[in-house]
């Protein structure tokens, strides 16, 4: 398509010289050279000298890299980058959702994170998803309509941390969305594959069929021009009033009604939630892999404990000698995340509400005791795998969860001149969230990222429905440090498999010394609760003998990420984008 050709050009075109990984230049031999993918396309490289933006859209790249280009920082960019993606991407974040930056600000040689989660209505109560019965909802039956929507949490970060931290006027970021929703965008493959492969579940309510379809029910075509002056609409009314323009008003009370009117499946969004949202800013959660602090995002995100968890117990393992290709390092990295999937289950929730050991699921001697697990030649078996015991400050009994999370979401990373850093993981949860639609824009279904479930044999649920509450996330917005700077930011979509997404990309990057272009386009082998997912038409498929015969059952099938990654070089920025999905890097 011609708007993704272009993109893919002007970020050629804007190559400076090549310019090699300091990791991969210290470290990769021949014998050490990962293999490149078979099935999945290999990603470009893209190389700048001052800033770069990579996300899963040319057009939300472009919008970012020009307001960096005019002088504007990481801040501003996020603003522009995020508003365009609502417009073009608008099945996996937007307006109507939440998101979670991690942030590394030059002047105070800090990391940071903030949360826009959504959260849970005043009105919700534990038992949101359960039918008359006390049974759980099926999930799609959850996910379709106002029940599952919480109150977004978008437009308040972009706004407070823009008032924080951002450079250029406000009004002026969402200059190129505004131009790209009254003029018209070409609407891509993916989009116009996703909204076909939706079909009649994408009509449930008027106002979203009449911007996905035509007027005889047909779904938009990939090249179609699309309009959405509802969006642009919206995108002046935030522009010219700030985050309370939405929050507040005629928005906010398009979206309430919507949610509460939903036919069949309403919800319980008030004014009063969408009045009192608020941002939290969060210290980050870092943990030191092979003298690297990867730091990322804490609860409700179950993301940076988990990653951490993975490689923490990884570190046990000499995987740099093991090698990419080798199915003891997979079997090491399979059971690695069902054992911190294990604990995710049972510990990890919004830590306004219940306590997490957050420190003692990280702890150095924890982890080792988890890895001594691995010393075998097998799988573990389904029993060995449980929640550990972490130390804690807390006597506390959870259940395990069941919390359903299906692949969905964007990732965007941001460096501006100033060596400001922006790894953001952005959502409406879903693809197309609740297919609820007002203003322009999707509504998200976060809510279901709740257990259905309140208790477990009759033990609480860590992440079960409470009013006010944030939904747990598995989005990884990640930021590597080295020497206390910055070395990579990297992030992924896909519901409950970012975590293995971008554990594999950190082990791909720091063990195996791979250039990012390579990170993002390695073939995917993920295990989360015991099924080994091999991605399907990649060399993945070569270790399904091998698994099986460890013991694993294993499933190939497509795997959905859209990893983006800037790597920070004394010489330059090195960008790429994961070649699944239409995402470029783009920088100067
Ligand atoms: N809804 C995707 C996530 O938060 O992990």
């Amino acid at each position: 398509m011609r708007a993704i050709s272009l993109g893919l050009l002007s970020t050629l075109s804007m190559a400076s010289s090549l310019i090699a990984s300091p990791l991969a230049a210290q470290q990769a031999s021949d014998a050490m050279a990962p293999e490149r993918a078979t099935g999945v396309a290999t990603a470009e490289r893209a190389e700048a000298k001052t800033f770069m933006v990579a996300a899963a859209n040319p057009l939300a790249a472009a919008a970012g890299r020009d307001v960096l280009a005019r002088g504007g920082n990481a801040i501003d960019a996020m603003v522009a980058v995020q508003s365009v993606l609502g417009l073009v991407e608008p099945q996996s974040s937007g307006l109507g959702g939440g998101a979670f930056l991690v942030y590394y600000d030059a002047s105070s040689g800090k990391v940071t994170t903030f949360d826009g989660r959504e959260t849970a209505p005043m009105e919700a109560t534990p038992k949101l998803f359960l039918d008359d019965q006390g049974q759980p909802l099926k999930f799609m039956d959850a996910v379709v309509g106002g029940r599952s929507v919480g109150t977004p949490g978008t437009v308040k970060l972009l706004h407070e941390v823009h008032s924080k931290l951002g450079k250029a006027e406000w009004a002026g970021l969402f200059d190129p969305a505004i131009k790209l929703a009254s003029e018209g965008f070409e609407v891509s493959p993916r989009l116009a594959t996703l909204v076909a492969a939706e079909g009649d579940r994408l009509k449930t309510y008027e106002g979203t069929t009449g911007y996905f379809f035509d007027d005889a029910g047909a779904p938009l075509q990939a090249g179609n021009v699309l309009k959405n002056e509802d969006y642009a609409q919206t995108l002046r009314t935030i522009a010219a009033g700030g985050a309370n323009a939405f929050y507040e008003g005629a928005i906010a009370e398009a979206i309430v009604k919507t949610v509460r009117e939903a036919e069949g499946n309403p919800g319980v969004l008030s004014l009063a939630d969408l009045a009192n949202y608020r941002i939290k800013e969060r210290e980050a959660v870092c943990l030191t892999y092979r003298a690297l602090d990867v730091c990322g995002m804490g609860p409700p995100s179950s993301g940076a404990a988990a990653v951490g968890q993975i490689l923490g117990i990884l570190e046990n393992f000499d995987l740099r000698n093991l090698g990419p290709r080798n199915p003891e390092s997979w079997r090491l990295i399979g059971d690695a995340q069902r054992l911190a999937f294990a604990d995710r289950e049972r510990y990890l929730a919004d830590t306004d509400f219940v306590p997490a050991p957050i420190k003692g699921l990280l702890a150095k001697e924890y982890l080792s005791g988890r890895a001594s697990l691995l010393d075998t030649k097998k799988a573990l078996s389904k029993d060995a795998v449980t929640a550990g015991e972490p130390t804690w400050d807390h006597a506390l009994l959870f259940g395990e969860g069941d919390a359903i999370e299906l692949p969905s979401t964007s990732h965007f990373v941001i460096v501006d001149a100033q060596g400001n850093v922006v790894s953001m993981t952005t959502t409406i949860e879903n693809g197309f969230g609740s297919r609820l639609m007002t203003n322009g824009f999707l509504l998200n279904n976060e809510l279901t990222d709740f257990s259905f479930k309140t208790h477990a044999d009759g033990i609480p649920v860590a992440n079960r429905v409470e009013p006010g509450k944030r939904p747990r996330s598995s989005m990884s917005p990640t930021i590597v440090m080295k020497d206390g700077k910055p070395l990579l930011a990297v992030g992924s979509p896909g519901g409950s498999q970012i975590i293995g997404y971008v554990a594999q990309a950190l082990v791909a990057y720091i063990d195996w010394q791979m250039p990012v272009e390579e990170i993002v386009a390695m073939p995917h082998l993920i295990n989360r609760f015991g099924t080994y997912d091999l991605e399907a038409g990649t060399w993945a498929e070569e270790m399904a003998e091998p698994l099986q015969s460890l013991g694993y059952e294993v499933k190939v099938g497509e795997m959905n990420s859209g990893l983006h990654a800037i790597e920070l070089t004394p010489s330059g920025l090195l960008g790429s984008a994961d070649p699944r999905r239409e995402g470029v890097a783009l920088g100067e």
